[in-house]
Formats: C-alpha cells, structure tokens, sequence
C-alpha cells in the first residue's frame, strides 16, 4: 500500500505518527506496511519512491523545513506517481471545488482516496461518488464526520440488514463546546478566546459558530446513510453567533447541543435541541462525539466517545488506510 498524503498539519501529522510508530504491528497483523511516499502541505511535496523517513518528515516539518527533505516535486506530480491512495487532510475550502477535482483526478489515474475534508463531499457529493464507481475505485471518508467515533463504516458494515429511521448526533465539538461555555456565563467573545486557546477554535471561527461545519456534516451523514444526493442547499442549519434566549436556558438547567439531525426520508437539519435527562445524548460532554441511531431491525443504538481530537480523527484515518489495504 503505497501512500500520497496532503496536509500535514494537526490531522496530517498525527497519521504520520501513528504510521511510523505501528509499521510493525501493521506488518505483522495484516502482512503488508502501509508506505507513505509522498507528503504535501501548501508550500512543498517530498517525495521518495521507496517510501518517506516518517521520523524526518516530522523532524522538519515542526521546524518548518520540508523543503530540506527528500525530493521535492510539484503537488500535481503525486498523481503521475505509482501510488495506491491519495490521503486528504487539507482545510474545508468554501467551494470544495479543490478537493472534488483532486479526488476525480485520483480515481482517473487509478487511486483510491481516503478524506477527512467534509467540503468536497458536502458540495459535490454525485460528482465523486459517480467518477469513484466510473473508474472502479473507492473513497473512504469516516474521518470527515465525528471524529474518532465510527459511523459510516459500522453502517456499511454492520447495519446492512436494517433500515435508519433516524439519526440524532453530537459530531461538531467547537459549536457545542463554545454552546456550553455561553451557557455557563461567558461572554461569546471569551468563550471563543478559550476555545482557540486550547486549540479546537480556528482563528476564522466563523464556519463553526455559525453552523456550516454542522451542515456540512450533516448532509454526509444524510448522503452516506440514506443513498442520497444532497448538497448544503438541501440542509437547515443554525448557528450560535445570536442566541436569542440565552438567560432562558441558563435558568432552566437543561442541557442544549447543536445536533446533526436526519429522520427518513427527507428531515435533514443541523439544529439547537433541548436534550431531556434521560436522553441516551445526555450524558456527552460538549468535546465529545456521540450518535443515537433508530433502526428497524437494530433497535436503538447509541455510539459514543468521551473524548475527541486530532489523535482520534486520525485513527479513523489510518483506518480507512488500512480497510483499502
Ligand atoms: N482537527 C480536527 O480535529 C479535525 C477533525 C475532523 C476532520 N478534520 C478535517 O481534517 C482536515 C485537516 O484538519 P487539520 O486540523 O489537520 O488542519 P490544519 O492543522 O490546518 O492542517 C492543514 C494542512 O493542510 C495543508 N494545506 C493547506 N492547503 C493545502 C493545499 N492546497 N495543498 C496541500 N496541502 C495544503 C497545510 O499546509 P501548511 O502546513 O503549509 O499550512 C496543513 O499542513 C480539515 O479538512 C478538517 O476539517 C479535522
């Protein structure tokens, strides 16, 4: 398993960690490594045909020198190399464009694609489900929703014989936790200030607090779950940039998350619930990332994870590596 990965920042990096320090475990559970052999980020591609020193892509990178590594080729040179899959762990674009045209040119020249970039499949969901099975070829994408938590892959895998009924999720940890933080007292402002503080804030927090990243994940879900072609346009949202009853929900002492919401066939939302006590969701803390899926056959099902970050989200990376493997 030859490997291409782009972006090599919170995510990127910590799949190259868990890479490097399980070759030999991987080797002698699955009889073949996993080889990365090229590695993009915005400025450089290193690229070495016998697979890259993972310890010195770290090495260089933290001190921001890729360029002092290896061969460095151009980022469009990875899809004339003889590589299995190409690994997209590069930012949300607006338009997702970016990523929908590297991932057509992927299953063009013969590789699988593993992503943990929501804006492609949330804008252009057909265009690469349809180029991915028109060249024969497969994209994994559990990292791109709920973080460590498993989702599309136990249902691909493991919920075949059922149908959904509904899907409920906390799969947005910035929304909620900054949700949790104003709820509690703080100013939005300070509560945004804490966030970026511990990492989980992007400078431009705007995607998050109002709603996008919910949305975009939201209609994957829906995509994924329920054999659908939807778009962001397809999806209602809500925000959390001008919270109306603020002082209502301090005083009431219920708990409230911003939840991916998708009831068979066609509600599919991301929006502000009041969750009961006794609710199954009730006992996730905002960082976390849980699910309550209703079957038919499967009964209810809850899914959940206490805590989640970059080390989490690349496992499932790492994952879907390994399933294609
Ligand atoms: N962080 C999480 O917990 C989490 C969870 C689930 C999904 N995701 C998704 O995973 C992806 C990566 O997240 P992250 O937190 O690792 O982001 P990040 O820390 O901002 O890293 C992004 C990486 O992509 C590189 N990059 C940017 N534009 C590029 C381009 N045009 N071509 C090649 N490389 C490019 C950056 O290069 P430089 O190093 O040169 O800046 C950086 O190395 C995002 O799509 C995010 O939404 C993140």
């Amino acid at each position: 398993m030859r490997i291409s990965l782009i972006g090599a920042g919170h995510i990127g990096k910590a799949v190259i960690g868990i890479l490097n320090d399980n070759n030999n475990y991987f080797l002698s559970k699955f009889g073949e490594e996993p080889k990365v052999i090229s590695v993009s980020d915005s400025k450089n591609t290193v690229f070495n045909k016998n697979g890259l020193n993972l310890n010195d892509v770290l090495m260089y990178k933290s001190k921001n020198e890729m360029n002092e590594l290896e061969t460095s080729i151009k980022f469009d040179e990875i899809f004339d190399l003889d590589s299995d899959v190409i690994v997209d762990m590069s930012p949300a674009t607006k338009d997702g464009i970016l990523g929908k045209k590297n991932y057509i040119r992927a299953f063009e020249m013969g590789k699988n694609v593993v992503t943990a970039n929501k804006a492609p499949l949330a804008l252009h969901w057909k265009e690469i489900m349809e180029s991915a099975r028109q060249n024969k070829k497969k994209i994994l994408y559990e990292a791109s929703v709920g973080g460590g938590v498993p989702l599309f892959n136990l249902n691909h895998h493991s919920l075949r014989s059922s149908k959904l009924i509904e899907f409920k999720g906390q799969v947005s940890s910035t929304i909620n936790y900054v949700l949790n933080q104003v709820i509690g007292g703080l100013e939005f402002k300070d509560a945004i200030k804490t966030a970026q503080n511990m990492g989980i804030a992007e400078t431009d927090y705007h995607d998050d607090t109002q709603g996008l990243d919910g949305a975009r994940k939201t209609v994957i879900i829906a995509n994924a779950l329920l054999d659908k072609n939807l778009t962001l346009n397809d999806v209602e949202y809500d925000g959390i940039e001008n919270l109306e009853n603020v002082e209502l929900m301090k005083q009431s002492g219920k708990i409230y998350r911003v939840l991916s919401h998708v009831v068979n066939p066609d509600r599919i939302e991301s929006k502000l619930f009041e969750i009961d006590l006794k609710d199954s969701l009730a006992c996730l803390d905002p960082l976390s990332m849980g699910y309550l899926e209703k079957t038919d056959n499967n009964d209810d099902i809850t899914i959940f994870e206490k805590h989640d970050g970059p080390l989490e989200t690349a496992a499932q990376v790492v994952n879907d590596i390994l399933l294609l493997m």
